[in-house]
């Protein structure tokens, strides 16, 4: 038999393999690579980029939870400058498809951080992240926004030719709705989900555990619920999704393929098992082999309803 066919195309942009590393989970490559292969991913997400370098929310920024964790982060990172100069040099190296990433607190942040990293031809697609929840400018604000949401992608599409990944908040009654409307303004694809608002207090004190008091959930705790979103939006658009939101293992990336996603991003497990990745990717391989499926592909959106 041939060997297994794991490329997958998301819009013009085509990878080896349908695993990418999430933003924010592995900085911009370099610790991760200490411990695996970045030249055997799918690709790799850095963490969101701003137009000027961010410092992030005080500590305590990161909790464990029972079923996964609660970050408050808010968006610490290099800014643009540093990151053409410092960060893509290191992974252009590792020749892995580079997704870059963006936050932003105003529709011209956005628009100046497009056009100053599409000069940059290490990087292969943008991510735009319309969806945190625990900065206090932009963030929910927009990923909250359908129309916002709308202008953004409108924005980014008039000043890049290279592919547009709408990173969607899962804090919405209908994400699909949000879907649509990143379709209708030029999107290539949507990734989904972000992490899911939550909090946690310290019951000795009263207080809240994150000084940031709000944070975002991730981890197994979010899967059911980003399976439920990626099935609403393969059901009502047609649209590349790449699925994120608590994949454990290969089993939970076969699952989000069969609910509709062409891709999968991993995050909180880079934290449990910075391994993870390539034990995810040789279960693949074989889930592939022994069920002759000839391209992975084929498995997305496959589910069977009767
Ligand atoms: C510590 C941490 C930092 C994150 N930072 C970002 C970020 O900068 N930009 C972004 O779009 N998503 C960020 N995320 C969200 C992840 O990319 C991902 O969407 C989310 O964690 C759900 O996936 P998971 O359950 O596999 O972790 C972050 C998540 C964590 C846990």
């Amino acid at each position: 038999m041939n060997k297994e066919d794991l490329s997958v195309n998301i819009g013009s942009l085509k990878l080896r393999n349908p695993i990418m590393l999430a933003s924010g989970t592995v900085g911009y490559g370099s610790e991760i690579s200490e411990f695996i292969d970045l030249k055997k991913i799918g690709a790799i997400v850095t963490k969101s980029i701003s137009l000027k370098p961010r410092k992030g929310n005080k500590p305590q920024r990161v909790l464990e939870t029972s079923a996964g964790m609660l970050n408050a982060i808010g968006l610490t990172n290099v800014g643009v400058e540093k990151f053409i100069a410092e960060k893509i040099p290191f992974l252009k190296k590792q020749d892995v498809p580079i997704i870059c990433n963006i936050a932003a607190s105003t529709l011209e942040e956005y628009v100046e951080c497009v056009k100053i990293l599409n000069y940059e031809d290490g990087i292969h697609a943008f991510e735009i992240n319309v969806s945190c929840p625990n900065v206090k400018e932009g963030g929910l604000q927009f990923g909250n926004n359908e129309k916002m949401v709308g202008k953004i992608t409108k924005e980014i599409r008039s000043c890049t030719n290279k592919p547009i990944i709408i990173k969607l908040s899962p804090n919405v009654a209908n994400i699909s709705e949000f879907a649509e409307t990143a379709k209708k303004e030029g999107a290539d694809a949507v990734s989904a989900i972000n992490t899911l608002i939550g909090t946690s207090f310290n019951i000795k004190n009263r207080k809240p555990k994150l000084k940031n008091i709000i944070g975002g959930l991730s981890g197994p705790a979010i899967k059911p619920i980003a399976l439920a979103k990626i099935f609403e939006i393969h059901q009502k658009v047609k649209i590349p999704i790449i699925g994120i939101g608590g994949i454990m293992n290969w089993q939970d990336a076969v699952e989000f393929m069969i609910a509709g996603a062409s891709a999968i991003q991993l995050g909180t497990v880079n934290f449990i098992d910075p391994t993870a990745a390539i034990k995810i990717l040789n279960g693949l391989t074989e889930y592939c082999k022994g069920n002759k499926i000839q391209k992975i592909s084929s498995l997305t959106g496959s589910y069977q309803l009767d």
